[in-house]
């Protein structure tokens, strides 16, 4: 083929592109608030059925799963706590916030499930023990709290459920990464990483207590 036709040919065939944009342009449709004659109501814009799960609100928000249609719904929050269990100050974003427990059953596989998803998204900046010495933090992202502090210790369930959905400060929000029941159950991992740090003498068992160390800090006593 001469290079004119060749050019010829190239020419054709945009100017085919053309006219198909055109079409998908100038496509029958209605604008917002167009009347129609199609509907007994007269109007064009249709109420959704009953049940429909908005994707352009909420938590699903501009999510790639609320977009694709394959959103968990989240479980009902468990029972409300009050304002201030403690009567301690609350966490900085908590205030405000609704205080819940977390409704999910607290079972070994619960467990194991939060363990698995936090080691994957939240230890590399948490560290896997919650000190918030995770490798990322170590490389120069700006350092996490550590959870085992009185402000964290004595948040809500919630409170933990809402950082991760909606991120934090200058921690991004994981919605679109963890499904709500792992988020829980990451939360119900939290707490017992908590507890590892911080538990009650009274809660120890004998064996436990005899775990313990020795040393200067504790009087020499176990
Ligand atoms: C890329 C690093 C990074 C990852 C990954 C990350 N975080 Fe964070 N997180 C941060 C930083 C930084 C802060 C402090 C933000 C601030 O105060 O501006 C923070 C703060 C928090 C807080 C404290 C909120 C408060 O009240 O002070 C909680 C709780 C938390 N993150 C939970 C999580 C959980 C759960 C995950 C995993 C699902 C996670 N984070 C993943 C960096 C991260």
């Amino acid at each position: 083929m001469s290079p004119r036709l060749a050019l010829l040919a190239v020419l054709l065939a945009l100017a085919g592109c053309e006219q198909a944009m055109h079409d998908m342009y100038g496509q029958p449709k209605y604008k917002p608030l167009q009347p129609s004659p199609l509907f007994a109501d007269g109007n064009s814009a249709r109420t959704p059925p009953p049940g429909s799960v908005p994707m352009a609100q909420g938590e699903a928000a501009d999510t790639a799963s609320g977009r694709h249609g394959q959103m968990t719904l989240p479980p009902a929050p468990g029972p409300a706590l009050p304002p201030d269990a403690q009567g301690r100050s609350l966490a900085r974003g908590e205030v405000g916030e609704r205080r819940y427990a977390n409704p999910l059953p607290l079972t070994a596989s619960l467990l194991q499930r939060g363990r698995e998803r936090y080691d994957i998204y939240c230890a590399p900046c948490h560290g896997l023990a919650g000190n918030g010495d995770g490798m990322i933090a170590r490389r120069g992202f700006p350092a996490p709290p550590s959870y085992h502090t009185d402000r964290l210790r004595n948040a809500s369930d919630s409170h933990f459920y809402q950082v991760i959905s909606n991120g934090y400060g200058v921690m991004y929000p994981y919605a679109d990464r963890i499904a709500p029941p792992d988020r829980w159950a990451i939360v119900a991992y939290i707490r017992a990483l908590q507890l590892s740090q911080h538990a009650p003498r009274d809660r120890l068992t004998p064996q436990d207590l005899a775990r313990l160390p020795v040393t200067p800090d504790n009087g020499g006593r176990r």
